[in-house]
């Protein structure tokens, strides 16, 4: 972790707690755990990030082949986060915009959008907001599209999330990260 990251992520903390939703950054074991979830790279589609932050997650995204063919969006509605975003990762497509529009982001390529994987801190977001993301999560996602989440409540009740559209299929607890987390998969049905 770079002492860099983990200044901007405390400073993007401090000022807003509630969207930040975490006082550092994701740790490597959390990120490479993220990205198992989505269950390997398939030619021609596209992954998207919500809440991409300081890119701890992307650079494993990146590291595992997924930016190929401008196939991997991130979305970040921080301006600073998603500059500094669009900096360190080129390949990536990085939009400065809220995960309730991921149609509008994708655009044409929505055909082509097989994961989601997000690091948005569900439990302190706006209700409201929790629900559009959500249903844009189950709107953007074909059949067997995968949905990767991560929480800091370890015994979270994964039916507690909300979905209508989206099964539950695994979950791993990721105890080196400050704090411990686990990640959840769901799949659309
Ligand atoms: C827990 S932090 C990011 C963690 C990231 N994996 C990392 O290690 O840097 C959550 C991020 O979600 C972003 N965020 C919160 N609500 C959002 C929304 N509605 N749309 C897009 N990004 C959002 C915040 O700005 C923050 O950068």
């Amino acid at each position: 972790m770079k002492i860099s990251s983990t200044l901007k992520f405390l400073c993007k903390w401090i000022a807003h707690p509630m969207s930040t939703g975490a006082v550092c950054p994701s740790s490597r074991f959390l990120a490479r755990k993220m990205v198992c979830g989505v269950g390997g790279r398939r030619e021609g589609g596209v992954v998207v990030e919500l809440g991409a932050g300081t890119g701890a997650v992307t650079k494993y995204l990146i590291e595992a082949g997924f930016d190929k063919n401008s196939s991997l969006y991130c979305v970040e509605f921080d301006q600073g986060l998603s500059d500094t975003l669009r900096r360190d990762f080129p390949t990536a497509r990085v939009a400065t915009d809220s995960a309730e529009n991921i149609r509008k982001i994708v655009g044409d390529d929505l055909p082509k959008v097989y994961a989601i994987v997000s690091s948005l801190p569900l439990l302190s977001l706006p209700g409201d907001m929790v629900a559009r993301i959500l249903s844009e999560v189950e709107s953007a996602l074909p059949v067997g599209g995968r949905f990767v989440q991560y929480t800091y409540n370890l015994r979270r009740n994964p039916d507690s999330i909300g979905f209508n559209k989206m099964r539950h299929i695994g979950v791993s607890k990721v105890y080196l990260n400050i704090p411990p987390a686990r990640v959840d998969v769901f799949e659309k049905i």
